[in-house]
């Protein structure tokens, strides 16, 4: 029934996979308090090698693209260290890991990073969003200020920067996170890019700084070991906006052009439906994009191996399921049975 998750897929020639099943990224908040990886954390990947692919949780490039408390970083030298024992523990198993390289734009918080005496929150826009921060709702979001010119090229720097040290500390690779309305995903949308210069307003200015950012990774680090995430329907953090549809029109044919790893769709529920996508984000990203593409949300792996069978993607991602089964893979291998995901698991690290 769920044989064809067994298969082993080459991603290209540097990287095969020994099955089509995908550790989704998952943010657990467990860093330290330096946003070093801690042994817990070595160890809750280790026991999930049995996925062909693990992402890991989101980890911030820069100080100021923190959003949330102890998500871990690939900024400082002690955390390069941390991530070594983490990727050590996936590659003893026998597993692969990429790490998933994260700046949250409009929703950081200088509460996070008021050690480094910023106060900036950098978005493509002066255009903040409502609410405050999960779990410590007292942080209520800011306003953000629209990136200068100069401080695109310092973000792109910082981004390629973040993926040598990610190869640095064992990773097979990266997965850039371009999706779920953090600050790449603010260049695509209109909703958070309001800008008049050569970052905005057509597709292909919409679309610069996320190509700016992937052929700087490309460059460092190889175009067989970089993925990307990206959501062109808005669903979180994000207002969806009709006119989005032409730069992801005009994007996906270039990402296609760079020959990447995969690309990753980013939803919580993949039989969400966009008008202006014409349906749901995986069949548009399907449509324009003849490349690996992973499909992700609320699958189960009966679901989600049909949804490979009917060509609707090529390697499934797991998040929760995975979260409730370290031993996810092996489950679904002998036919037993799941334990379920409740949101109370969010609190330790299994
Ligand atoms: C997520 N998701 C997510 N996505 C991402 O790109 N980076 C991340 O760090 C996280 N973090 C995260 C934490 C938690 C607790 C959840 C539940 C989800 C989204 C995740 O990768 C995936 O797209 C969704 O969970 C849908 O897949 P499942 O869980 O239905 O298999």
């Amino acid at each position: 029934m769920t044989d064809n998750l067994f298969q082993s897929y080459a991603l290209n020639d540097t990287l095969t996979l020994k099955n089509r099943i995908l550790m989704a990224p998952l943010t657990r908040c467990m860093a330290d308090d330096e946003l070093v990886p801690t042994q817990a954390m070595a160890d809750y990947y280790g026991r999930r090698a049995e996925a062909g692919l693990i992402i890991s949780e989101a980890v911030i490039i820069r100080p100021d693209g923190q959003g949330y408390p102890n998500t871990p970083g690939l900024f400082s030298p002690a955390q390069i260290d941390g991530w070594r024992v983490v990727t050590d523990a996936v590659h003893q198993n026998g597993g692969k890991i990429f790490a998933q390289l994260w700046h949250t734009g409009r929703v950081a918080h200088p509460h996070f990073y008021q050690a480094t005496g910023s106060q900036d929150v950098m978005a493509p826009s002066a255009v903040g969003v409502e609410g405050s921060v999960p779990r410590m709702r007292e942080l209520t979001y800011q306003t953000p200020k629209a990136a200068l010119v100069e401080e695109i090229a310092e973000l792109v720097k910082d981004y390629s920067q973040a993926a040598a040290n990610a190869i640095d500390a064992g990773f097979d690779g990266v997965e850039i996170h371009g999706a779920n309305g953090y600050l790449i995903d603010q260049f695509l949308h209109h909703d958070s890019n309001r800008r008049s210069d050569e970052y905005g307003q057509t597709p292909e200015n919409m679309s610069r700084f996320a190509l700016e950012v992937v052929d700087a990774i490309v460059e460092r680090i190889g175009n067989d070991r970089t993925a990307l995430r990206v959501s062109p329907g808005a669903y979180f953090n994000m207002a969806g906006d009709s006119r989005d549809r032409e730069v992801f029109d005009y994007l996906v044919p270039e990402l296609e052009k760079r020959d990447l790893a995969f690309l990753h769709v980013g939803i919580f529920d993949d039989a969400m439906e966009f008008d202006y996508l014409d349906g749901r984000a995986s069949s548009y990203l399907r449509s324009i994009y003849n490349k690996t593409l992973v499909g992700v949300g609320s699958f189960s792996a009966e679901t989600g191996s049909t949804a490979i069978a009917e060509d609707k993607f090529d390697l499934l991602a797991i998040g929760r399921p995975f979260i409730a089964n370290p031993d996810y893979v092996e489950r679904v291998r002998d036919s037993k049975e799941l334990v379920e995901y409740s949101d109370e698991m969010l609190t330790s690290l299994v």
